[in-house]
């Protein structure tokens, strides 16, 4: 089966080998001369990771978000319970849309038609990267591949291990590594992997394999920009790898939070910080158990403040400039996981100082109750989705990762089928207010409804354009 795939995909090269489930492609030496000088030109894209920028990944963008306007969305054309969307959309240097779903890969123009489809080697539940002009990811039954951005052709596919988690991963590329995660992680929680690799992006082979403390659950891998990568496991510990050959400079297990649960992840800060948002003692992000915040060292791995917070965090920090302060701010945003079969789930958006971790503002949303407890669109699409054949539930977190714009702005999606827009301390807000409007401890938020709950990678910007996935919409707007 394998074989076939990488057969029947593997059309414009001079030849093949297949082997064990991995092509190689063999080029002419000239060729690839060529397709060296034309993956420079293109190493700029605007959005190639969930993060945003690689490297850096801080989650924010210097466009603003008030001046665009919806332009267009993409559902399945049968109906939007037709199909299941994860993560959300990177975009390329030519505006680009490149969106996972429980049907493969999409690849949609600036203006919202298809380019072309992948069928992924085996079903994938995570986000894609961009690296110079190859479209890369990874599947549940354990492949990475990589595809072509302008045909959506196959250029590589690699057998990593037998299985990968059906978590939503976030797997990422710089300097010509593909860090990744493979084989699913069985003890107490099915899901997440155990294994952390890095892989050379121009031909899928492994370059190095990392074992964590602790499995690791929608892995985000995050470039300071040197060769280096980190992230962080379940329970909140962080790492540090050489990015080219996988050994550990440092790791910093997560303080009496060794038996806790987080699906979300870090961030890097442009301060020469680490931050993690997760959960803590045994907290497995449940309403009613604790949330923490951790700023960490990057250089050392060394914990520089902690907040314990009263809700659980299950998502990734932001940091970027705020309205409120001037010192450089990281956004996080705690609240309980949907589907625990209760009502009133508490989630809040909070500004912290990202040098010490003290609250810069707060803002608490009115709490969430789905419906049958579940996120918004959850049990709506169950059965369209089932009939289908596609998986019947997205069962987020309560929010999606923040992004922050260059105005301040904090965009964040909700499970109460909303995208929360706060603006920061109503003395500096220049909008004007409608029914769409709240304010909370002083703190103005428009709630903007795009009727589905979204993963964490749902947000994306790019010059002119911000983007939106939900569970199974695509919102584009332009300026
Ligand atoms: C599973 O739970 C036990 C008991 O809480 C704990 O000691 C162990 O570390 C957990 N394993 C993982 C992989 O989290
Ligand atoms: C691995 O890579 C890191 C980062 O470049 C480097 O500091 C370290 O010396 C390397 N280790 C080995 C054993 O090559």
């Amino acid at each position: 089966m394998n074989l076939l795939r990488c057969m029947l995909a593997l059309v414009p090269a001079t030849a093949y080998l297949c082997n064990d489930g991995t092509c190689h492609t063999e080029l002419s030496a000239s060729f690839l001369q060529v397709e060296k000088q034309r993956r420079k030109a293109v190493s700029e894209h605007p959005w190639p990771h969930a993060r945003g920028k690689a490297p850096h990944q801080f989650g924010n963008t210097q466009e603003v978000w008030t001046d665009h306007k919806l332009s267009w969305s993409y559902h399945h054309p049968d109906g939007r319970f037709h199909n299941i969307m994860a993560g959300g959309p990177v975009i390329d240097v030519d505006k680009n849309l490149y969106l996972m779903s429980g049907k493969g890969l999409i690849a949609l123009s600036p203006s919202g038609d298809v380019r072309w489809t992948y069928e992924t080697p085996g079903p994938c539940n995570n986000e894609v990267t961009l690296h110079g002009d190859l479209v890369l990811g990874t599947t549940k039954e354990g492949n990475a591949f990589a595809v072509d951005r302008h045909t959506g052709k196959t250029q590589w596919v690699t057998k990593l291990a037998k299985d990968a988690g059906g978590d939503c991963g976030y797997p990422a590329a710089f300097k010509d590594v593909f860090v990744v995660g493979a084989q699913q992680a069985k003890e107490n929680l099915t899901g997440g992997n155990w294994l952390v690799m890095g892989l050379k992006t121009d031909s899928g082979e492994k370059l190095w394999e990392y074992e964590a403390d602790k499995p690791v659950w929608n892995l985000t891998p995050l470039f300071p920009g040197d060769d280096t990568v980190a992230f962080m496991d379940f329970s909140g510990g962080i790492y540090r790898l050489g990015l080219k050959n996988g050994t550990e400079i440092w790791r910093t297990p997560a303080r009496e939070s060794h038996d806790s649960f987080s699906d979300g992840g870090a961030g890097l800060g442009p301060n020469d910080f680490m931050y993690s948002c997760s959960n803590f003692r045994d907290s497995t992000g449940q309403e009613g158990q604790q949330g923490v915040a951790r700023g960490y060292k990057l250089s050392d791995g060394s914990l520089q403040w902690e907040r314990i917070l009263s809700s659980p965090c299950n998502s990734y920090p932001a940091v970027g400039h705020v309205k409120g302060s001037d010192a450089l701010a990281v956004v996080v945003t705690p609240g309980s996981f949907m589907g625990q079969g209760r009502p009133g789930l508490h989630g809040s958006v909070l500004a912290l100082d990202a040098a010490t971790g003290k609250d810069i503002w707060e803002f608490h949303a009115k709490p969430f109750s789905g419906l049958g407890f579940q996120a918004a669109g959850d049990f709506e699409g169950a059965l369209t989705r089932h009939a289908a054949g596609v998986q019947e539930m997205c069962i987020p977190a309560h929010w999606s990762a923040p992004i922050i714009d260059g105005q301040g702005t904090v965009l964040v999606g909700r499970s109460d089928g909303k995208l929360y827009q706060v603006f920061g301390p109503e003395a500096q807000f220049g909008g004007s207010k409608d029914h769409a409007t709240k304010v909370n401890s002083g703190v103005v938020a428009k709630l903007l409804d795009v009727k589905s709950a979204s993963l964490h990678g749902a947000l994306a910007a790019a010059p002119g354009m911000f983007a939106m996935s939900t569970c199974d919409t695509l919102f584009v707007f332009q300026k």
